[in-house]
């Protein structure tokens, strides 16, 4: 049994099989995390995914039997937490549902629980457990409207919900357990997935939590940071503003080899000392590292062919989902070639306008394949995206 503090208890379950979170390619699995607080009541905070709740039933009666469990709190009713909780329910039948009212609406609206006894929180609100209370915190868009955290004054624990976390099945529960630099690379991967594009949010609910004395950070998926809890916050505050490393991503696709050699050659122009370049072919890379990739970078290239009078599809995919996550402060180009028909740069350059991305000049052009002339003025473009990330990088010092 997983002990966080004095009769806090982890009650979740490790994914290791997932690799598909609703489109993010979760290569390392995941966990849904879930915390038991046994005190004179007892509370447990947010369930796991449907097929896991007797999972969660079986760990928490080695702590207590569920028929007495007080409430059962939901911090959010997305269903890798959420989907558990009518199996859950139906094994505590004295709980309370606690939750806030637009989690109450959204619930309804996925798993009906006509039946179930609610107590609804506002933000603020706190509930006495006896020695100890929960507090409850509207962190609306951190991830979803009805999204909230529960925190534990009396320990100094902060139950945060997506906030945090991380899509990494370990045998480890704390953040001092295990490898940190994978830990903060699936964290990042994670906010660049997920949150992005909550950036103004998330930052309100930093401004928020940095009020609270916190020792502990609890999330709902991944390790729980006990001891690096400075670090996440830290990463976080640079996340939410997107800010720029020195680093240029390029993504492209080829047919013939022709944009795929355009590709290699920006590479060639963009890798100053001190600057960064990732190469993400969109056949061969998920967009979930297009979007990790892109979190901190400077500047983005995006190159495709010129297919049916337009751009690639799968260059199509990972852009259209990249422009939903609304990365901001970037700088970029577009380049490719064209045959006959010439509309594949051009469509991701009128793509990239849309997305904010500063275009640092116009889009680098082959018919067929590149020559030498055309190489060179890839290099050149690679070189000056260069220049851009470092001096975007310098103006925003972390
Ligand atoms: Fe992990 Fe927004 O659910």
């Amino acid at each position: 049994m997983i002990e966080l503090r004095n009769d806090i208890f982890w009650v979740g379950h490790v994914d290791w099989a997932i690799r598909d979170f609703h489109g993010y390619l979760t290569d390392r699995g995941s966990s849904y995390n879930a915390y038991l607080v046994r005190d004179e009541k007892i509370a447990l905070i947010d369930t796991v995914k449907a097929p896991f709740a007797r999972h969660l039933l079986e760990r928490v009666k080695q702590v207590v039997d569920p028929a007495r469990i007080d409430y059962v709190i939901c911090n959010h009713a997305e269903p890798d937490h959420a989907g558990g909780l009518t199996e859950v329910l139906r094994a505590c039948p004295r709980a309370e549902l606690v939750c806030n009212a637009k989690c109450r609406e959204t619930l309804r609206r996925y798993q009906g629980g006509a039946d179930w006894r609610v107590r609804e929180v506002a933000d603020g609100a706190e509930l006495s457990l006896g020695r100890r209370r929960l507090q409850f915190i509207d962190t609306p868009m951190a991830h979803w409207p009805e999204s909230m955290f529960t925190y534990l004054p009396d320990e100094k624990v902060l139950f945060s919900m997506d906030a945090f976390g991380q899509h990494y099945a370990t045998a480890h529960r704390f953040d001092d357990e295990d490898d940190l630099a994978v830990i903060l690379a699936e964290a990042k991967t994670y906010y660049a997935n997920i949150l992005m594009l909550y950036g103004k949010q998330v930052a309100r609910v930093l401004d928020r939590a940095a009020g609270l004395p916190i020792e502990m950070i609890a999330p709902s998926h991944g390790v729980i940071w006990r001891t690096h809890g400075g670090r996440i916050v830290r990463a976080y505050r640079d996340w939410t503003v997107c800010r720029p490393s020195a680093k240029v991503v390029i993504y492209f696709d080829t047919m013939w080899g022709s944009t795929g050699a355009m590709a290699e050659a920006l590479l060639a122009g963009a890798a100053l000392p001190g600057v960064t370049v990732k190469l993400l072919k969109a056949r061969t890379d998920h967009i979930t590292a297009l979007a990790a990739e892109t979190l901190d970078a400077a500047c983005l290239a995006v190159g495709t062919p010129t297919l049916n009078m337009g751009m690639m599809p799968e260059i199509a995919s990972g852009l259209t989902y990249l422009k939903g996550l609304r990365p901001t402060g970037k700088a970029g180009l577009a380049f490719g070639s064209y045959g006959w028909g010439k509309n594949g740069p051009q469509e991701v350059a009128a793509l990239l306008k849309e997305m904010k991305i500063e275009s640092v000049r116009d889009p680098v052009l082959s018919n067929y394949a590149p020559d030498a002339a055309v190489l060179a003025e890839c290099r050149a473009a690679g070189r000056l995206l260069a220049e851009r990330a470092l001096a975007g990088a310098n103006a925003t010092p972390p």
